[in-house]
């Protein structure tokens, strides 16, 4: 087995052992044990959030209990039980319907966002649709999210990321790319976090 194989391997045993129902659990940690976006009591809004690793992570470990999440997602969450704090939306995240609840239940003082295209295979439509959805977070980013607030979100390499870097960049006082040592090797995929939100 290679090296790359066996980690993943691992991350995946390590998830089902500790509860999880995905490996990408992994990635969130490490970009919260780097840069501490979220902290108990706050409200977080979980885009493409199925099947919930991320979202049962920020219960227990980074809100612990306390606080809310917004969890949206074309899927529906495979929690059982549903963690309290959590209200799970079934849907497209941009479509009117759910960015009206969205609002209704914000503003958040974190948005993350692991939202990823149903894959072609063909580099450059896929990093094209992850582009878009991006850019779709960010622009929920601009309006849901409290000054001071803190924003993750998913791009694929390869496509319009230093675009997306330079649009958050007028909207946060810091932004780091990052890719989390939980994403496979041949993964083209990226994380940018944006960090304190500007005054608007
Ligand atoms: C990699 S998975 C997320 C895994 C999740 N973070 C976890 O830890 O369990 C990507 C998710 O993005 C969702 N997604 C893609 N486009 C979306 C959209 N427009 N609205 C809501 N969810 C979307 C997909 O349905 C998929 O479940």
């Amino acid at each position: 087995m290679g090296k790359n194989r066996e980690q993943a391997d691992h991350y995946t045993k390590k998830a089902k052992k500790e509860g999880y129902p995905a490996r990408s659990v992994y990635k969130l940690e490490e970009i919260q044990q780097k840069f501490h976006m979220i902290k108990p009591g706050d409200k977080v809004l979980d885009i493409g959030a199925a099947p919930g690793s991320w979202t049962l992570y920020t219960h227990r470990k980074l809100i612990k209990g306390t606080g809310s999440i917004v969890s949206v997602d074309l899927k529906p969450l495979e929690l059982n039980p549903l963690p309290p704090t959590v209200t799970p939306l079934i849907g497209d995240a941009f479509s009117e319907e759910n960015l009206k609840v969205m609002t209704e239940l914000g503003p958040y003082d974190c948005i993350i966002s692991d939202a990823a295209p149903a894959t072609t295979g063909i580099r450059s439509v896929d990093t094209m649709k992850s582009q878009g959805l991006a850019e779709s977070v960010v622009y929920v980013a601009q309006s849901q999210l409290k000054t001071h607030g803190n924003l993750v979100i998913k791009i694929f390499q390869g496509g319009g990321e230093q675009e997306v870097i330079k649009n958050m960049r007028t909207i946060f006082a810091k932004v780091k790319p990052l890719k989390p040592k939980a994403c496979r090797n041949e993964s083209f995929e990226l994380f940018l976090v944006g960090l304190d939100k500007l005054e608007s």
